[in-house]
C-alpha cells in the first residue's frame, strides 16, 4: 500500500467492548468481536440488534460512548488514505442523480486522489460498463447497489464492509454478490458483511457473528456455530411401517415424532442406528436423511426472546 502503514497481515479487524448509548437505547453494549482477514464474516441480528450502529462506529461515522473498534490496528480516523483501506457500502442509491455511473466514480477518484482510470476498472470489475454512461436516476436497484460496491473498490481497499449488500437484489445478482465477495477474500482480503438473508448467508459467510440487542450471542466459524447447537442431527424417515417402527426406535431411547406428512422425525439417534433397528425389526424404509441444522434454526434459537426492536 502507498503510504507504507500497512503489512499484509493487519486486514484485522477488533472490536473491543464496544458501546454506543442513545438517549433511549443502548444500541451497542459492550460488544467485542474480531474480523479475519482472507474470510467472510456475516454480521447478523435481528432488526435494531445493533449492526449499522456498529458498522458506522468502525468507519468513525458515529462516536463510541465507550469500547473501541479499529481496523488493521488503527481506528479509522487515523488512517491516512483510508480509502485504500477500507471500503464501505452503508447504504445504496447515494448518488447525485444527473450524473453517469461512470462519472460518480470519476468525482469519488478525484477527490481521494485516487488515479482516474480506478473509475473504469472498477466499473468492470461490479460488470457495470455495459452502463457506464446512463444516469445513475435510471438506474435499477440491483444496479445501484453495484454502483455502491464499485466506489467501496476504488481504492483497492484491503478491508471491505458492507451493511446488507444484497438488498434488492435478483437471484443472479445475489449469486454475483457471493462469487466476488468469495474472490475478494480468496485474494486475502477482510470482508465483514451485515445481511438478514440466513440461507445466503450459510452459502457466503466463512465466519459469523451473531448480536442481539447490542450484546455477543455467538462468533465462529458458521459450521462449528451450527454444530455447537443443543439440538444436533435429525433423522427423517420413511416407511410404511411407522408404528413398529417408532416402537422399535424408541427401545434405543430415540425420541420419535410424526409430521404431518407422516415422516418421522427422529432424535437422540444416527441413520447407521436407525437403519439397522428397522432391519432387525424388518421394517421397510422409503427415505432415511440425516437432517442438520443450519443457520437459520440456529440463528433463531439463539436470538429468541432477546427482541431486536427495543
Ligand atoms: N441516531 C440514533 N438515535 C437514536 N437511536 C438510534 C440511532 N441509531 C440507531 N438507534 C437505535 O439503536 C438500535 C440499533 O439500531 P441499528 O440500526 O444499529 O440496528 P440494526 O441491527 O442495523 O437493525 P436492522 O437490521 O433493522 O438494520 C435501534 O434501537 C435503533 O432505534
Ligand atoms: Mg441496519
Amino acid at each position: 500500500m502507498s503510504d507504507g502503514q500497512w503489512s499484509p497481515s493487519t486486514g484485522q479487524i477488533v472490536v473491543s467492548g464496544l458501546t454506543k448509548e442513545y438517549k433511549n437505547v443502548r444500541a451497542v453494549d459492550n460488544l467485542s468481536f474480531t474480523v479475519e482477514p482472507g474470510r467472510v464474516t456475516g454480521f447478523l441480528g435481528p432488526n435494531g440488534a445493533g449492526k449499522t450502529t456498529t458498522l458506522r462506529m468502525l468507519l468513525n461515522l458515529v462516536t463510541p460512548t465507550s469500547g473501541t473498534a479499529t481496523i488493521g490496528g488503527r481506528r479509522y480516523a487515523d488512517l491516512t488514505d483510508p480509502l485504500r483501506h477500507v471500503g464501505a457500502v452503508l447504504e445504496a442509491s447515494s448518488a447525485h442523480k444527473g450524473r453517469t455511473g461512470i462519472n460518480h466514480l470519476r468525482v469519488i477518484c478525484a477527490a481521494a486522489g485516487l488515479p482516474k482510470q480506478r473509475a473504469d476498472e472498477a466499473l468492470a470489475l461490479v460488470g457495470l460498463t455495459p452502463a457506464a454512461k446512463r444516469k445513475f436516476k435510471g438506474y435499477s436497484l440491483g444496479m445501484k447497489q453495484r454502483l455502491g460496491i464499485a466506489a467501496a473498490m476504488l481504492g483497492d481497499p484491503r478491508v471491505l464492509i458492507l451493511d446488507e449488500p444484497a438488498n434488492g437484489l435478483d437471484p443472479e445478482g445475489i449469486r454475483w454478490m457471493r462469487g466476488f465477495l468469495k474472490g475478494l477474500a480468496h485474494e486475502g482480503r477482510t470482508i465483514l458483511v451485515s445481511s438478514h438473508l440466513l440461507s445466503e448467508m450459510q452459502l457466503l459467510a466463512d465466519d459469523v457473528v451473531i448480536i442481539a440487542a447490542g450484546q455477543l450471542v455467538r462468533q465462529g466459524p458458521v459450521e462449528q456455530v451450527i454444530g455447537s447447537m443443543a439440538q444436533g442431527q435429525r433423522v427423517r424417515v420413511r416407511t410404511p411401517n411407522a408404528e413398529e417402527l417408532t416402537t422399535a426406535l424408541k427401545a434405543q431411547s430415540a425420541t420419535v415424532a410424526v409430521d404431518e406428512h407422516g415422516v418421522l422425525q427422529v432424535d437422540g439417534v444416527d441413520a447407521p442406528t436407525v437403519g439397522r433397528t428397522a432391519l432387525a425389526a424388518g421394517v421397510e424404509l422409503h427415505e432415511l436423511t440425516t437432517e442438520r441444522p443450519d443457520l437459520e434454526r440456529v440463528f433463531l434459537e439463539l436470538t429468541a426472546g432477546k427482541a431486536g426492536i427495543r
